[in-house]
């Protein structure tokens, strides 16, 4: 440490000592306030907030000298930020990645004892307002009671129930889950349920929480209130599938006016039918919560979603087992019947994946670029959305493949010796020990013009 110590006083001796201006400049070349808090704030500080799952903050100078020597080691072994995708091969909106020349600026202003510069000339920090990525949102739903999580060191999946009551039917433009224990929250999935206000319910009382995976899923819904009261049919209200979603890094899309949209009815609910908890050592409670940002426009081009692979509209070739101490890749494919206008898109897979690759074929034999994969990370799944929408015509067809690393030689292998891995039944699949090869992606119909449409976010 003293080592370390002599050698910074000998920098500030020797720039001090100088007195040539082009000298003084090179010496304190790389500042915070000129080079750094830009990479940090651009690459960063959207994870690395509250309501983030970064586990720390980094929104400040005092932020970022704190963890100095970490930010230059994640960043040199490019752990940080995580980007997945081959940028090589597809552009999204929101990519994120440090050049070799930022990563150095990174690790020479570490070295060189991070200095801070001139502060009169600092960007400032990005500002989240509500902990949000969009501002302050209309409406913010909130559980009727914390979560508990129990200090035993086990993940823990739930279901809950997220109600609301409003004084008129509107529309949601974008809808985001703000995870309140963001070292524990892993991921979130949910739909919306739509009340009729003809019909007689009781959704805003019963059961919030639900832990139990094994209870049937009826049973459950009927604890939570959630069917309608009278005799009439259907029993169930109306379901829109996977309108919230959160996982870490992920940011919900804000799509341009005439894209998108949801019907909210002033009765209603957001029932989270997943959230996983990782473990925690200790007891903690946790409130996170549904933000609601309303849509000015009515919907005009509603967003439409498909599923290739495990539970979805195309077939896993060979049949998806993956035995051990094995590397097995899969295949699957669907043909586009009408042209369509390509969003975004979400890869899946679990523990073992290993790469993933998606392209389309055009009927002519071009291909089209979806996305490269080369080291699958079952801890960063985004939903990508490009940067302007794909157009694939009639006759495209979308192909799809997945290495799956079953041997033993593979870290993160959940069995020890491997076993046969497959995709369990139903709900099971869920589990990080099953295994999944999914691609999801939403689109609208295509419509003259749309490849201009630019889905950067304006926010
Ligand atoms: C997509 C969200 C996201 C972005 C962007 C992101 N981080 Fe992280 N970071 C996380 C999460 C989540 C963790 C904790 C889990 C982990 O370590 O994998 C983490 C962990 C870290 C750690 C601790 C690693 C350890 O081993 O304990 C450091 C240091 C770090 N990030 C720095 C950075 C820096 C520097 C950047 C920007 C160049 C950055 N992060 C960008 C989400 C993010």
């Amino acid at each position: 440490m003293r080592g370390y110590y002599l050698i910074s006083c000998a920098a500030i001796f020797i720039t001090a000592c100088n007195t040539s201006p082009e000298k003084k400049e090179q010496a304190s070349e790389i500042t915070w306030s000129q080079h750094i808090a830009p990479i940090i704030y651009q690459n960063c500080s959207p994870c690395h907030r509250p309501g983030q799952s970064g586990p720390f903050n980094l929104l400040s100078y005092a932020d970022a000298v704190k963890k100095a020597k970490q930010l230059k080691f994640v960043t040199k072994t490019k752990y940080m930020p995580p980007w997945p995708a081959d940028a090589n091969y597809s552009h999204f909106v929101g990519e994120r990645g440090l050049s070799d020349e930022q990563i150095k600026q990174i690790g020479d202003w570490v070295d060189a004892n991070m200095p801070r510069g001139d502060s009169s000339k600092e960007i400032s920090a990005p500002v989240f307002k509500n902990n949000s990525f969009f501002g302050k949102p209309d409406l913010v739903i909130k559980a009727q009671k914390p979560v508990v999580i129990k200090g035993n060191g086990t993940d823990a999946f739930l279901i809950m129930k997220f109600p609301y009551q409003m004084d008129r039917d509107t529309i949601a433009d974008i809808i985001e889950f703000v995870p309140d224990q963001r070292k524990l929250v892993h991921h979130v999935n949910g739909h919306l349920i739509s009340y009729d206000e003809k019909r007689q319910f009781n959704y805003m009382s019963g059961e919030n929480i639900h832990s139990d995976t094994k209870a049937q899923l009826m049973d459950v819904y009927k604890n939570m209130h959630i069917p309608y009261t009278d005799k009439l049919q259907p029993n169930f209200p109306m379901l829109t599938l996977n309108t919230v979603y959160y996982l870490p890094g992920y940011i919900p899309p804000s799509y341009p006016s005439e894209i998108g949209g949801y019907r909210l009815k002033k009765n209603g609910a957001f029932l989270l039918n997943n959230i996983h908890y990782g473990p925690s050592n200790k007891d903690l409670l946790d409130s996170s919560y549904v933000n609601v940002f309303f849509k000015k426009d009515p919907i005009k081009r509603p967003i439409k979603e498909t599923q290739l692979g495990t539970f979805g509209v195309s077939k896993i070739e060979p049949e998806f087992i993956i035995p051990p101490n094995e590397v097995k890749t899969f295949h699957t494919q669907a043909k586009i019947e009408k042209a369509i206008s390509m969003l975004s898109i979400n890869p899946h897979m679990h523990l073992i994946g290993k790469t993933f690759w998606a392209f389309a074929l055009k009927p002519n034999g071009d291909t089209i670029p979806l996305i490269k994969i080369h080291k699958w990370d079952f801890k960063w799944q985004y939903y990508y959305t490009f940067k302007h929408p794909i157009k694939l015509d009639a006759g495209t067809t979308v192909h799809v493949y997945g290495t799956f690393d079953n041997t033993k030689e593979n870290p993160l292998n959940p069995y020890s010796p491997p076993q046969t891995i497959t995709q369990g039944n139903g709900v099971e699949s869920m589990r990080t020990t099953e295994e999944m090869f999914q691609f999801i992606f939403t689109f609208v119909p295509y419509k003259e013009g749309d490849e201009k449409i630019d889905l950067e976010r304006k926010h």
